[in-house]
């Protein structure tokens, strides 16, 4: 049993004693109607017992309650700044733990059915980032005649989404709120907040932000996740044998084999059809993922950087990247636009010119510009942009910043 708990059962005991005496008093006057003196009529104690044995009794119940307040008080000054600071860590605490839960998907020990909104099933258990399928609609194609194509969607990192948006505290905390209230549209990722369309409310919201808040990885371990990234984007390209990692033309040719094996043994027009179809696109599927491995295995480090870090948000269908799948379409030409405006031709020099302008690119990409304020020449910051200055280092987006510069 707590203090706490003591306390209230004491006070609880307190209070029935009091009604109690009360009550008491209250039906012993009806069982007892015959008249009484009033008691401000009747003697009191005389002098003699008045000043002195009565006066000692009255002065030391007086001295034992003033030892009590002088005890107590002081103890509660002492132990007050204490608990607020523990409530608070304590709100701090529950908020966690709430948008732990609402986080969870089906392999993690918060799960909760009813409660639970899977963001798990995407940016991965420990939210270092996954991937989705995904299927990409007529209308997303641009061509309502198009069939649906079933892709891979890459989903970013959040264990290290706080270094990204970080110029200040508070603002980190907004940009955030901001993407979960709604979401990205033409993406696998909902919006999430009413105001968004989406169900959730601002409590949960800030619960699920505090959540991601507490699985930030160190700054050291958040710099090494760069060139982790562009280790595995050459692995599923080009393929390393000794990590017996499939290249992607091993796939293709993979689901070259399958398809024909399908056609030998299709029984239908429509399954006949089908492998056909499976066949073309394997086909295609080997010769794009040779030609992309070519691709891959020359590009500069800045490139290499753009791709894993940059492309998602500046190169339309990036995300989606699968050479070998011949159905679903290779990206846009690299920085032509997505969520981020493009960056082709000679869209940055004019926003960042000359040398000058060299620096002041850098302190885009590396610190950004808090929302609405101005950067570059003619832009104004939309607080979208996220930063990187604490997951990469000077000499990597220097590069990044020579590749964009020439795009
Ligand atoms: C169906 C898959 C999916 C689910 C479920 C999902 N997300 Fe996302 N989320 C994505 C994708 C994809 C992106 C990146 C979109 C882009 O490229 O602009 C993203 C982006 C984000 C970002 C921005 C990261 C950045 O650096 O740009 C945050 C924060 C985020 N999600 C949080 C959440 C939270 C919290 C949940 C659960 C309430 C959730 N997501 C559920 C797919 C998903
Ligand atoms: C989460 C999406 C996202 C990612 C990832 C992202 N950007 Fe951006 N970027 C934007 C948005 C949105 C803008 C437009 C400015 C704004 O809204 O504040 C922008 C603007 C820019 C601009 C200025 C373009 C102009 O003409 O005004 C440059 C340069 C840029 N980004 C470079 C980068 C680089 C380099 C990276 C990777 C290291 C990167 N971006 C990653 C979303 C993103």
């Amino acid at each position: 049993m707590t203090l706490r708990t003591l306390l209230i059962l004491i006070n609880v005991a307190a209070v029935v004693v009091i009604v109690m005496i009360v009550g008491a008093k209250v039906l012993s006057v009806r069982r007892e109607p015959d008249e009484r003196t009033a008691p401000n009529q009747t003697p009191f104690y005389g002098d003699d017992v008045l000043e002195d044995a009565h006066l000692t009794r009255v002065l030391r119940w007086a001295l034992i309650f003033s030892t009590i307040v002088a005890v107590v008080l002081p103890l509660y000054w002492l132990l007050e700044p204490n608990r607020q600071a523990e409530e608070a860590t304590g709100f701090d605490k529950r908020a966690i733990e709430r948008g732990a839960v609402l986080f969870s998907n089906k392999s993690m020990p918060n799960y909760e059915g009813a409660k639970s909104l899977l963001c798990a099933d995407c940016h991965g258990p420990d939210g270092g980032g996954g991937a989705k399928n995904w299927v990409l609609t007529p209308e997303a194609q641009g061509n309502a005649k198009a069939t649906p194509v079933q892709e891979i969607w890459k989903v970013p990192s959040l264990n290290d989404v706080f270094y990204r948006y970080s110029e200040n505290p508070v603002t980190a905390y907004q940009q955030i709120t901001q993407i979960l209230v709604y979401g990205r549209p033409g993406t696998p990722m909902p919006a999430w907040g009413v105001a968004g369309g989406g169900p959730k409310n601002e409590q949960s919201i800030s619960d699920l932000v505090a959540y991601l808040k507490s699985i930030q990885i160190s700054p050291a371990a958040a710099k090494k996740v760069a060139a982790k990234k562009i280790a595995d984007y050459k692995d599923s390209v080009i393929g390393d044998p000794a990590k017996k990692i499939d290249s992607a033309s091993a796939v293709a040719e993979q689901k070259l084999a399958t398809a024909q094996a399908g056609l030998a043994a299709a029984k239908t027009p429509l399954q006949t059809q089908k492998y056909q179809g499976d066949i073309k696109a394997a086909q295609e599927g080997i010769r794009r993922s040779k030609e992309y491995a070519i691709e891959v295995s020359k590009m500069s480090e800045g490139q290499l950087l753009f791709n894993t870090q940059c492309a998602r948000c500046h190169t339309k269908g990036w995300s989606t990247l699968e050479p070998s799948n011949g159905y679903v379409p290779m990206p846009e030409p690299a920085g032509s636009g997505a969520l981020g405006p493009s960056l082709r031709g000679d869209a940055v020099e004019s926003q960042f010119p000359g040398e000058a302008g060299k620096l002041k690119q850098y302190d885009w990409v590396s610190i950004g510009a808090e929302t609405n304020k101005a950067y570059g020449v003619r832009g104004i910051s939309s607080g979208r942009m996220p930063h990187f200055g604490e997951i990469l280092t000077k000499a990597q987006i220097d590069a990044i910043i020579e590749y964009e510069r020439n795009l």
